[in-house]
């Protein structure tokens, strides 16, 4: 593909984009790119949107280190997004600091320690679950299963015990149609709402249901105790922007945009997990190895997570390779320059994770899945923004230690009770997040007979 370098900046037009998206896909096309780029910044030409698309680890700084008040989030995509998630913990300003300092230290590693047991029953109920629903040799759905198992881990964590499971599931099936009817909205952020796009009546529909399904439960922990360790009692418990406690809609918002940040990720990076290690069979055999010398015949424990350090290795180069958030854009306020290259006022700038996590200047063989990349003595000295699989500054990812807990132990236990392997080998498809273009079937094989009683 011909490319055109202008000062330091690669251009990249709308014809050499669909040239490109025609041989292998978007994806293909970003992967064509970052390895001819080495780190430079891209400028796309989509017609009238010019997004800027910015990888290289020291440009990464620039924004989310130094510059952060230059660039806040603000791009369409949030601006889509916020119908949704209101401007709360998904927002910026005031009421996203009052939110975000709640959720930090409700999240933070106490409360890992304080809600081990709890999370450890949920995956084990989960997989008991599955385990009793499996039906001779009939493959499963890993999207469906992965985001079950991982609804059961949430709705504890979100909503104490006042929520049925069932509802839960309701309720993360309404904010991901939601969510997947606001792409017109996306695509077209110039057109206002008062013209109608395809997607908005399902969006109503669906955040109706949210309403509906939400606000009981909330009104619910608000007239009730109060000690509870969930992140509903600790959004009521906390103090907003003024001093006064969140609003019902304040809260509901943040839990949906809990919902939107943490589910259906940790639910990918599981199914991604499993195409690779049908690739893999070594470091299937060693994850196996390792699940049964830690949990042994018994259910998973709190204490396993620590000790489960190959698992951990091999989930953060999934996410290396396939990074769930793959792009994450911010807005410049005031025209910039990063390295040499002029960023106008106005101008969106695309910060790509996934671009980061292949540039072959920074990852020795980029495309080869390597777990020991992550291990102690080699994560050391790498830049800290060559890695940002849960972003990095003001807006890293609070459930980063949540979520690298809950699917360690997903994964152990899994390893540790069935024979797991996935049936297709799906493609990243352009998402929201990086999706496989078609369901992975995952073949489960008890490994031994099911205790019963
Ligand atoms: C594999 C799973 C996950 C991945 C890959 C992931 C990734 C990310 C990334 C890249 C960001 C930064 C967005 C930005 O810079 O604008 C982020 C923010 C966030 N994540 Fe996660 N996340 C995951 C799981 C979770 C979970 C389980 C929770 C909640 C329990 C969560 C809650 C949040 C919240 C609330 C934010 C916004 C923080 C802020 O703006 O201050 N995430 N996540």
């Amino acid at each position: 593909m011909a490319t055109d370098v202008s000062g330091r900046v690669r251009a990249v037009s709308l014809r050499q984009v669909l040239a490109g998206s025609s041989r292998g896909g978007p994806f293909a096309l970003i992967d064509r790119l970052s390895r001819q780029s080495r780190g430079e910044i891209i400028r796309l030409g989509l017609g009238p949107f010019r997004p800027f698309l910015v990888s290289h680890p020291e440009h990464l700084a620039h924004v989310l280190r130094g510059g952060e008040e230059n660039y806040p989030r603000g791009a369409a995509m949030w601006k889509a997004l916020g119908r949704l998630t209101g401007d709360g913990i998904a927002g910026q300003g005031p009421r996203w600091l009052a939110s975000r300092d709640i959720l930090r230290s409700a999240l933070s590693a106490k409360y890992l320690h304080e809600n081990g047991e709890q999370i450890a029953a949920s995956v084990a109920a989960g997989v008991e679950d599955l385990e009793r629903r499996l039906s001779g040799d009939r493959p499963v759905d890993a999207g469906v299963e992965m985001t079950r198992m991982v609804y059961r881990v949430i709705n504890p964590a979100f909503f104490g015990s006042r929520f049925p499971q069932h509802d839960c599931e309701r309720l993360g099936a309404a904010i991901a149609a939601a969510l997947s009817s606001l792409v017109w909205r996306m695509a077209l952020p110039g057109v206002p709402h008062a013209v109608p796009l395809p997607g908005d009546r399902a969006f109503r529909r669906a955040n109706r249901t949210v309403d509906d399904l939400l606000h009981p439960v909330i009104g619910a922990a608000r007239r009730g105790s109060r000690d509870g360790r969930d992140l509903i009692t600790a959004l009521l418990n906390g103090a907003g922007a003024d001093g006064e406690p969140l609003s019902d809609d304040h809260v509901s918002d943040d839990i949906v945009a809990l919902f939107v940040a943490g589910a259906q990720s940790s639910s990918l990076t599981l199914q991604w997990l499993w195409v690779v290690l049908s690739e893999h069979p070594e470091v299937a055999g060693r994850l196996r190895e390792e699940a049964d010398e830690v949990l042994g015949q018994g259910p998973p424990r709190p204490e396993h997570a620590r000790r489960l350090t190959y698992t951990q290795m091999v989930l953060s180069e999934v996410m290396r390779v396939y990074s769930m958030a793959w792009a994450v854009a911010r807005v410049a306020v005031a025209d910039d320059v990063i390295d040499g290259v002029e960023i106008p006022a106005g101008s969106t700038v695309v910060l790509s994770p996934y671009l980061t996590h292949r540039l072959p200047d920074v990852w020795q063989r980029p495309l080869e899945f390597m777990p020991e990349r992550f291990a102690k003595e080699r994560v050391r000295g790498r830049h800290p923004l060559a890695y940002l699989p849960f972003g990095a500054g003001r807006h890293q990812c609070v459930g980063q230690a949540f979520v690298m807990h809950e699917v360690t132990l997903i994964v152990a236990c899994l390893m540790n009770r069935f024979e797991v392997r996935a049936l297709n080998r799906p493609r990243p498809r352009l998402g929201m997040m990086l999706e496989p273009d078609r369901p992975v079937g995952l073949k489960l094989t008890p490994r031994r007979p099911r205790a019963t009683g």
